[in-house]
């Protein structure tokens, strides 16, 4: 404990703080005593907040862990203001910041930095994100982060087709200082993908959270077990790569304080209308960027033909990270010049180039590009999938079409076409533009030709 004058000075001035908070919460010194733990005694806190407003506190500094800590703790056990909220956190961080302020040192139990306490399994990201500054903020504000006493604020879904970004996206989210501060409790993360294996999936997060979930076997039952557990908790969960809502329905198991986000490809009742949030395409200078990151000689010996690049994926994140992996693996430049219009002009290369980290439903080894972008496609009816192959006939630009224009060419009635181009909507495989037009991503339709040419 410090002597010196000033040292006096500030330590009157966290004393004073400090017995001000303690009258603010209606607590005694007899209540300090009872509640401190042992840690506190009469001596103590008579000799540091004496009772009279004008005792003179002595010019020593209190230290956290014995006396400034204890205090705090005390009183908020008096206030029955619970060890998990987040008004227990907010009390105590503040106190925090004010302590060291003053000069205290840091508690080595709050340092920067600690773990928060649960965070599961993520994908790694490995390089930069770019764009997606307006994204998070709109996020911010559906998920109310920021508002630490928002309650019952509605789930948010990420929706957009394969690749687009939306898992990386909420990873980011996921990391912001915002979650953090608003949801001091950490966060809850599964990815699903088409088949997840719910049981085992449940049992991870009951391991992470530290609740035995062995006597039961029903899944909705140890679902509602984690429930109860988390329910005066603060976590953000990130259900991500949801196929099935009855699927996501056994992780959304957030009390009000949570906030949950989905992220699916398909359109589903995760969440109200107006929480679900349509990830696009990169911006063309971010897409750029991305590839230059990745494959800076390519970009810097030709940037016209490295932008006609970015082009033909149509900025699709997924696409361009590809090609600027398999690009960064050639080393001779002219062998990159050839890659880079082989890429422009052959939608096999494009839809051959390989994720070497696999896919969740598709196993671990490198999967195409393609059959990432079909996992969608798989999931429509042999009908449905017919049609959707035919719709590569509009592969040119603008890529756009009309009910009536489909129902032609896959000569079936409207009503008929409107089904099918509901269910590849659904899927996320095309989409539905303001003036009744429907649009498809070029890699889709480079897609559903090489599926046209397969069929018979
Ligand atoms: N903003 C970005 N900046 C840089 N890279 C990105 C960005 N968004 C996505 N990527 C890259 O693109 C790849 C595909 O993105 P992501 O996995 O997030 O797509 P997705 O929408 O979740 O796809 P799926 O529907 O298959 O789950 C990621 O591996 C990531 O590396
Ligand atoms: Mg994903």
């Amino acid at each position: 404990m410090a002597k010196d004058s000033a040292r006096g000075a500030t330590a009157r001035e966290l004393l004073d703080a400090l017995r001000h908070y303690r009258d603010g919460a209606g607590v005694t010194n007899a209540q300090l005593v009872k509640h401190g733990d042992g840690l506190l005694n009469d001596s103590t806190v008579g000799r540091y907040l004496p009772v009279r407003r004008d005792a003179v506190s002595p010019g020593t500094w209190p230290d956290w862990t014995r006396f400034v800590e204890p205090v705090l703790l005390a009183c908020l056990k008096v206030q029955k203001i619970s060890e998990q909220s987040l008004e227990h956190r907010r009390v105590m961080d503040e106190w925090i910041e004010f302590y060291t302020r003053l000069g205290g040192v840091r508690p080595q139990s709050v340092a920067p930095g600690q773990p928060r306490l649960v965070t599961m399994p993520r994908p790694d990201l490995r390089h930069r994100i770019v764009g997606r500054d307006s994204a998070l903020r709109a996020l911010r504000k559906l998920l109310r982060l920021g508002e630490p006493n928002a309650t019952n604020v509605p789930p948010v879904t990420l929706r957009g087709l394969g690749g687009i970004g939306k898992t990386t996206l909420a990873m980011v989210l996921s990391d912001e200082r915002a979650v953090t501060d608003t949801l001091p409790d950490g966060v809850l993360w599964v990815s699903l993908g088409p088949k997840p294996p719910i049981h085992a999936l449940l049992d991870q997060w009951a391991r992470r959270l530290e609740v035995d979930l062995l006597g039961e076997e029903d899944n909705g039952a140890r679902s509602e077990q984690l429930r109860k557990n988390v329910r005066d908790r603060h976590y953000l969960i990130v259900v991500d790569d949801v196929w099935e809502p009855a699927h996501a329905r056994y992780f959304d198991i957030g009390g009000p304080w949570s906030r949950t986000l989905y992220t699916t490809r398909e359109i589903n009742v995760l969440s109200p209308p107006s929480h679900a949030y349509p990830v696009d395409v990169l911006e063309p200078g971010a897409a750029l960027d991305l590839l230059t990151d990745l494959a800076p000689e390519a970009v810097e010996q030709d940037r016209t033909a490295a932008e006609d690049l970015c082009r033909r994926m149509e900025y699709l994140p997924l696409g361009i990270k590809l090609a600027g992996l398999d690009l960064a693996m050639a080393v001779v430049p002219g062998r990159i010049r050839r890659l880079v219009q082989g890429l422009i002009e052959e939608s096999e290369r494009r839809l051959a180039l390989p994720q070497e980290e696999g896919r969740l439903g598709l196993g671990d080894g490198p999967v195409p590009l393609g059959a990432i972008l079909g996992m969608s496609v798989d999931r429509l009816s042999d009908e449905d999938r017919e049609r959707f192959a035919d719709l590569g006939v509009f592969g040119g630009e603008p890529r756009t079409w009309t009910i009536r224009m489909v129902a032609e060419f896959w000569e079936c009635s409207e009503e008929e076409a409107e089904d099918t181009v509901s269910n590849l909507a659904r899927r996320g495989l095309v989409e539905r533009q303001a003036d009744d037009r429907y649009w498809m991503h070029a890699l889709l339709a480079d897609y559903a030709d090489a599926l046209a040419g397969q069929m018979p």
